[in-house]
């Protein structure tokens, strides 16, 4: 019988894509249904574009959203008009932030140059007329230098750090940043980079892992956390475990 050595923490990637399902990936249809079905957090991509914070993930239309070209060549109204395949279309950051409220953690990623300013000035916002707390929120990124210019700006909420592959630095990268947790790939992970993240002190979130036999692995080699496509997957084993 397949079990992890410990629980992990359960992160839906993108809001969640289930594929063959009704929703589709970052948007509130998905949120929704994957807080229902009882992850500890959902993880959103975010791009700036015509001074507008839009949840997507590609850099291109034509995958998730109908046409063709760059999102940054189109005007944000024009995306928000576009209807997925699922019927829903791009969320604004502060629908998702007015969305989700209280309930789970938020991992706020941004995607593409210039978003810092705007995607901190936008939660500022809505901590302030929502009464709320930043400790439910996270930011991560692969540009380093925008998790920088968010600690500057707002140091309270808690940056996690996005790599591809193994920095020669290992997760010392993490310290000028003042990282909570630390974000590797699945694809390189290897024992030495989560040793060396745990004594950091930080937390190691992998993404993206689907499958039931990586989540063993991970779990096995002190992962904290995953961001994975299908919750309900990991949701059973940690329900499992706890049994
Ligand atoms: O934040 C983890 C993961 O979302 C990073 O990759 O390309 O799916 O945004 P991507
Ligand atoms: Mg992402």
């Amino acid at each position: 019988m397949v079990s992890l050595s410990h629980p992990l923490y359960c992160i839906a990637h993108r809001g969640g894509r289930r594929k063959g399902s009704h929703s589709s990936e970052n948007t509130l249809k998905a949120f929704a249904e994957s807080i229902a079905l009882g992850v500890d957090a959902i993880e959103v991509d975010v791009w700036q574009v015509g001074g507008q914070l839009l949840v997507t993930h590609d850099r291109r239309l034509g995958k998730t959203l109908p046409g063709k070209g760059r999102l940054m060549d189109h005007t944000p109204s024009y995306l928000r008009n576009l209807e997925m395949e699922c019927g829903s279309q791009i969320p604004t950051l502060m629908e998702v932030l007015e969305s989700i409220g209280e309930q789970v953690t938020l991992n706020i990623e941004l995607k593409g140059p210039g978003c810092a300013q705007l995607v901190a000035k936008t939660l500022q916002q809505y901590v302030h007329d929502s009464s709320g707390t930043y400790e439910q929120y996270l930011f991560s990124s692969f540009d380093h230098h925008q998790l920088f210019q968010l600690k500057q700006i707002l140091p309270q909420v808690r940056r996690g750090v996005l790599i591809e592959g193994i920095p020669l630095t290992y997760a010392r990268c993490c310290e000028p940043l003042e990282a909570y947790s630390f974000h590797p790939n699945v694809d390189f992970i290897n024992q030495a980079l989560v040793d060396d993240a745990k004594q950091r002190g930080l937390k190691v979130w992998v993404y993206t892992v689907n499958d039931i036999d990586d989540f063993c692995h991970l779990s096995a080699m002190g992962v904290d956390g995953v961001f994975t496509d299908y919750p309900e997957r990991l949701l059973k084993l940690n329900k499992d475990l706890r049994w």
